[in-house]
């Protein structure tokens, strides 16, 4: 696992933003998979603008969504659904048959999870873009959970659930997510993880520097042999 320090959140945003352009030009069937949230926002809008610009390729690619809280409608501006669709898969004009998304309505998430099992052990994940939670969360990874998990519901902590409010626009009762595992992030050929300011200072130290393992889940990035840690001074600065 290597670690990225960029100035600022722009500079690691367009640092990711071209690798992930350099990854399509080489192979435009590339299959990204990707997380919403604060983070990975300035990415998506510099990938648009650089895809635009240069006219690539994207009618060949496949967009998998990491992780969706159980229960939002799509149409919930909160959602990762909502995230994906105006932040990616409506600027890059990809084809429904191009992208898969959790549907949290579907009465049966459990199949959910299988649809998604059988998508990914398929075409497999070329690149996945994840970010950090404040407890060390992945996806909806959550502290505790095996790393050989597959895609699964979730049960939130208290601190997710927390922190998740800032998304929406009301107070939204948030319990559950249904996410990728880990299994499938460690069977990504390429791994980046993403992570600014000083809030994500001390979970960014526990992830490089503290022991692999469950209770910590982003510490499976140091197991990872292309794994990428990129960060901005800020969120690096515990362990510089
Ligand atoms: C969201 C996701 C989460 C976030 C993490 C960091 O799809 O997978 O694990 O990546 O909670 O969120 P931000 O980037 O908002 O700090």
């Amino acid at each position: 696992m290597k670690h990225i320090i960029l100035n600022n959140h722009e500079g690691m945003s367009d640092y990711c933003a071209n690798i992930i352009l350099d990854s399509l030009n080489q192979n435009p069937a590339l299959v990204l998979c990707m997380a919403s949230g604060h983070t990975p926002t300035r990415t998506c809008e510099l990938l648009v603008e650089k895809i635009q610009k240069e006219k690539v390729d994207t009618t060949k690619m496949t967009f998998i969504g990491l992780d969706e809280w159980v229960g939002l409608p799509p149409d919930n501006e909160g959602s990762c659904h909502y995230y994906f669709q105006h932040h990616l898969l409506l600027p890059l004009g990809l084809k429904p048959t191009q992208f898969h998304l959790f549907d949290v309505l579907s009465e049966d998430l459990h199949k959910e999870c299988e649809k998604m099992n059988a998508v990914i052990e398929s075409k497999g994940i070329d690149l996945m873009i994840v970010g950090i939670g404040m407890n060390g969360h992945i996806g909806f990874n959550e502290p505790g959970i095996p790393f050989s998990n597959k895609c699964h519901v979730a049960k939130l902590e208290e601190i997710t659930k927390e922190v998740g409010q800032k998304y929406f626009s009301g107070e939204t009762k948030l319990d559950k997510g249904i996410t990728i595992g880990l299994q499938y992030l460690m069977q990504s050929k390429q791994v980046i993880l993403l992570a600014n300011g000083l809030k994500k200072a001390a979970v960014i130290k526990e992830a490089i520097k503290g022991p692999v393992g469950t209770a910590f889940p982003a510490s499976i990035m140091q197991t990872h042999s292309n794994g990428l840690i990129i960060t901005c001074s800020e969120a690096a600065s515990l362990v510089q």
